[in-house]
């Protein structure tokens, strides 16, 4: 396999999976010379979550303008670009279309190669974007708002799943219990922001068992758990209080909810963190890594961050600020490695919601 000159390799990334219209241009899979995110929060918030239709919309006008911004503050012109890289999926259909499409007409117009990245990967690639020191074999745990995966990451490329989640992935459920208690969307920045007010063993859930592959993770009985523990306290009027709140910051979340509350959800954090981390841990042994990558919306959560600083033995690497939601720099730097293998896409590319990597 022909493996390139590698210097000065620019690749624009774009990503349009979800919620997010994204573009970047990375430099040598490493130098991010812009990452710009235009978010939909606003639209789908009022909803409680992301309303398909109205995100591949909102794609569509923020594809042009993104990538716009994301070329002028790398100071690139199309010139400078050596390809294209854009998320293929998973994802929602309407939202992958829109970047994917636009993606291919570029490549078109300017003659760049395409690169089609997994979604999936590009969370991998989000931590290894600033961390040339992970060792492989190494451990992902990939937790979003859509996904609760672990890979063995043999190589930079070469990926083993382990186990996911036969449910709802961990970033659905705080969200669905944000909703289920009258909190916005998304759930989970204000569940972490909420759950050291709270004490986290006043609430006993109990720990999902697995039949099968013990490192599937399983999130749908914890939220039915939350849904009994509702119904069994009398918070109707709290939860109406937090519908009408305007006030979303934690001095304002707190003044709308009850100490019993703030230990349910100290509770709840606890139990997703200790699920996510004991998996991880017992993985990580699997396979004799000793580098755990941790990525996806949910590694933001200080938490989780928290615990594993806590955890001996091995080695954990979280994304930074900005990396850990969805972006096009992680989906630039998939694309780099792929570059250096000469992993192009042709233009017969179509994007796939249910697109696995391993
Ligand atoms: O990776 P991402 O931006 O989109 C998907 O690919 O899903 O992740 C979004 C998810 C949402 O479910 C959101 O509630 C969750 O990540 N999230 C968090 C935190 N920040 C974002 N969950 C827990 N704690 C956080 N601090
Ligand atoms: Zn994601």
């Amino acid at each position: 396999m022909e493996i390139r000159n590698l210097r000065q390799t620019a690749i624009l990334g774009i990503e349009s999976s979800c919620d997010e219209t994204a573009a970047a241009v990375v430099a040598d899979g490493c130098k991010i010379l812009s990452s710009v995110v235009a978010s939909q929060l606003d639209i789908h918030g009022e909803y409680g979550g992301v309303v398909p239709e109205l995100a591949s919309r909102e794609h569509l006008r923020a594809i042009v303008p993104v990538v716009r911004r994301a070329l002028v503050e790398a100071n690139m012109s199309w010139d400078g670009m050596n390809a294209v890289a854009v998320t293929a999926g998973p994802g929602l259909i309407g939202s992958l279309l829109v970047g994917v499409t636009f993606a291919k007409a570029v490549c078109l117009a300017r003659d760049l190669p395409l690169i089609a990245v997994n979604h999936v990967e590009g969370h991998i690639h989000s931590v290894l974007i600033e961390n040339s020191d992970v060792r492989f074999p190494a451990l992902a745990l990939v937790v979003s708002g859509g996904h609760t995966h672990l890979f063995e990451v043999r190589d930079v490329g070469t990926y083993r799943l382990l186990g996911k989640t036969r449910d709802d992935a961990a970033g659905e459920a705080y969200d669905k219990v944000a909703k289920l208690l009258g909190f916005g969307y998304p759930g989970g920045p204000i569940i972490d922001k909420l759950a050291p007010f709270g004490n986290p063993n006043r609430v006993r859930f109990t720990p999902a068992k697995m039949k099968g592959n013990a490192l599937d993770f399983s999130f749908s009985g914890l939220k039915t758990a939350v849904l009994r523990w509702k119904e069994e306290h009398h918070i109707n009027g709290e939860i109406e209080a937090r519908r009408q709140n305007s006030d979303r910051s934690v001095e304002g979340w707190l003044k709308v909810t009850g100490l019993e509350t703030l230990d349910m959800l100290a509770s709840f954090q606890r139990t997703v963190i200790d699920e996510l981390l004991r998996r991880a841990v017992s993985a990580a042994e699997e396979i004799g890594a000793d580098s755990v990558l941790i990525a996806g919306g949910v590694a933001s959560n200080s938490g989780l961050r928290r615990a594993a600083e806590q955890t001996r033995g091995l080695q954990f690497y979280f994304p930074s600020q900005g990396l850990a939601t969805d972006n096009a720099a992680m989906i630039a730097a998939a694309g780099f490695s792929k570059f250096a293998r000469g992993e192009f896409a042709g233009f017969e590319l179509k994007p796939q919601a249910g697109l696995v990597l391993a």
